[in-house]
């Protein structure tokens, strides 16, 4: 292993460490209900359909895909935090199906999904165009990306987030990783975050919605 892909693989070892570490404790740390920009934007979503939720974490969002009918598919690196998500669906009585990956490395079945979910996903920068690709390609045609996450300027803020500019995303970035999207929505700013413990107060993010192309014969 070359020097820069052993510090990688370090990174990832100690990014899962922390994260069920994060998990690790009574309650939610970042509640239980979803992202409100998820909650605004799922109107988008054909009813009943296949939503991918890659590193769902405690699982919030998934569990309230689940809640609205839709046929979840929650993905993440902890452990913990699967348990934790797991728990939750049962205690509200909605099936979440989950599996443990790396989005280092994971790739979904391609055309598998009506929508991918991302909030709060920070990737570093060796890994995250990749990995974006692939979640891209689970999409089917005309399925819905809804992401949001901490902008660089959210180092001034202590609302949450990685401390690090590297893993903090613009929308230029975004729309350079999903390039073969359409874009529909696109927003940079400030916004008020109430979302459990982890999340609290004045944040700087991005809150991006992308659609895939119709197939050839125009079928979204
Ligand atoms: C800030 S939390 C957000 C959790 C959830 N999306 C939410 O908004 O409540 C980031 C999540 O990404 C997951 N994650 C980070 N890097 C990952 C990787 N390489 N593979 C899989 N999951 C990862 C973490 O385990 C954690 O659950």
């Amino acid at each position: 292993m070359v020097p820069a892909q052993r510090a990688l693989s370090a990174f990832l070892t100690e990014n899962m460490h922390f994260w069920d570490q994060a998990f690790d404790t009574p309650g939610y740390k970042y509640g239980t209900e979803p992202n409100a920009f998820l909650r605004a934007q799922a109107h988008r979503l054909p009813p009943a359909c296949a939503v991918l939720v890659p590193g769902d974490g405690e699982g919030r969002n998934g569990v309230w895909l689940a809640r609205q009918g839709h046929t979840v598919f929650s993905v993440d690196g902890s452990a913990v935090g699967l348990g934790k998500a797991r728990a939750l669906a049962a205690q509200q009585g909605v099936l979440l199906r989950t599996a443990q990956v790396d989005l280092a490395d994971w790739a979904p079945p391609p055309a598998s999904a009506d929508a991918v979910v991302l909030t709060y996903v920070h990737l570093p920068p060796a890994l995250r165009a990749g990995a974006h690709r692939r979640l891209a390609g689970a999409l089917r045609p005309g399925g819905w990306l809804i992401l949001e996450a901490f902008h660089p300027l959210q180092l001034r803020h202590t609302s949450g987030g990685p401390q690090d500019a590297a893993l903090l995303y613009t929308l230029d970035l975004l729309r350079a990783d999903f390039a073969g999207l359409r874009e529909v929505l696109a927003f940079e700013g400030e916004v008020q975050l109430d979302e459990g413990p982890g999340h609290q107060g004045t944040a700087h993010v991005v809150r991006w919605v992308a659609q895939a192309p119709a197939d050839e014969g125009g079928n979204a």
